[in-house]
């Protein structure tokens, strides 16, 4: 007697997806901070890119801090960098994207000013989340960046519930005119485990609608300081998704970052379970022929 066995083919996953009430052409979108300011958001749309996050912004215009404040690793194919939210303010960045003619999917990232004290950042959150939320197809909210001073504070039980519960509220508010514009958390790589955990049991009560996985690291012994990116951020941002992935479950909309730089490594957030990746450090080093590469267009 003979059997014939027939191979499971591997699942293709598709380029196109629909998710967070969007259909997204790709996957791969730009990742904040590259266009901080919503300046280039016509040119930025013929690159590819399935989806473009601007910002992050803060209420005010301000400078960032000191120079040099971005330094590359080029054997490693890496960055460490500690602008710290240099822009010109988020209704510079909503008039520009009032005025872009492009169809592409934005994303806006806010934050707080460096010189607002943690326990007033709700009122820069939401400063900002009442402007972005007219022009934006989705608020993307950084409480991750490791170069403003203790934002990551942002993350821990004293103040995560209650800016996540107010910028919920005003979702609510704003939807019933606007339409509903999904919240999605920018999150840091280097949360104790016991914090991520509470983060997602919040995330989920809460009902947040996506988070982004993840910023740059501090992990590094690189005497410069400043958050790590690019390649060198790979392995590690991947432990952090495959825990949020875990803890979230497997129909969470995810938005993977950090280190991909090629084909493989976007496959490899795919499989990990990610729903959408974002590029930064990979544009510079290798510039816009990523975004073929990676789509094999
Ligand atoms: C110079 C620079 C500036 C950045 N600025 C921001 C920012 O304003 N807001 C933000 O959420 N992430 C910012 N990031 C983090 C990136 O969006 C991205 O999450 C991170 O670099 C990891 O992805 P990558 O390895 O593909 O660069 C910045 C990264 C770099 C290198």
């Amino acid at each position: 007697m003979s059997y014939l066995y027939f191979e499971e083919p591997t699942p293709v996953i598709s380029d196109k997806i629909k998710i967070l009430g969007f259909n997204f052409s790709n996957r791969v979108g730009l990742a904040s901070g590259m266009d901080k300011n919503a300046d280039y958001i016509d040119s930025l749309s013929h690159l590819g890119f399935g989806f473009l996050e601007l910002g992050t912004v803060t209420p005010r215009a301000q400078a960032g801090n000191a120079k040099p404040r971005l330094f590359r690793l080029t054997e490693k194919r890496s960055l460490l960098n500690s602008m710290g939210f240099n822009n010109k303010g988020v209704e510079h960045a909503v008039l520009r994207i009032q005025k872009n003619k492009s169809k592409a999917i934005i994303g806006l990232s806010i934050g707080k000013n460096y010189d607002t004290p943690l326990e007033k950042a709700i009122e820069d959150y939401l400063f900002c989340f009442e402007r972005a939320y007219p022009v934006s197809d989705y608020i993307a909210v950084n409480i991750s960046s490791p170069n403003t001073e203790d934002l990551r504070q942002l993350e821990s039980e004293k103040y995560f519930s209650s800016l996540i519960t107010s910028l919920k509220k005003k979702q609510e508010s704003y939807s019933k005119s606007l339409g509903y514009k999904p919240i999605i958390l920018k999150l840091s790589p280097d949360l104790e485990e016991s914090n991520l955990e509470y983060i997602c049991k919040e995330i989920l009560d809460k009902d947040i609608d996506g988070i982004i996985c993840s910023n740059t690291t501090i992990s590094h012994k690189y005497p410069q300081g400043g958050g790590l990116s690019g390649e060198e951020l790979f392995e590690f941002s991947n432990k952090s998704l495959i825990s949020f992935r875990s803890f979230l479950g497997s129909s969470f909309p995810i938005i993977a970052s950090g280190g991909v730089m090629s084909r493989s490594h976007y496959k490899k957030k795919l499989e990990l379970g990610a729903d959408l990746v974002q590029v930064y450090t990979g544009m510079i080093y290798k510039g816009p022929i990523l975004i073929s590469e990676i789509l094999r267009s």
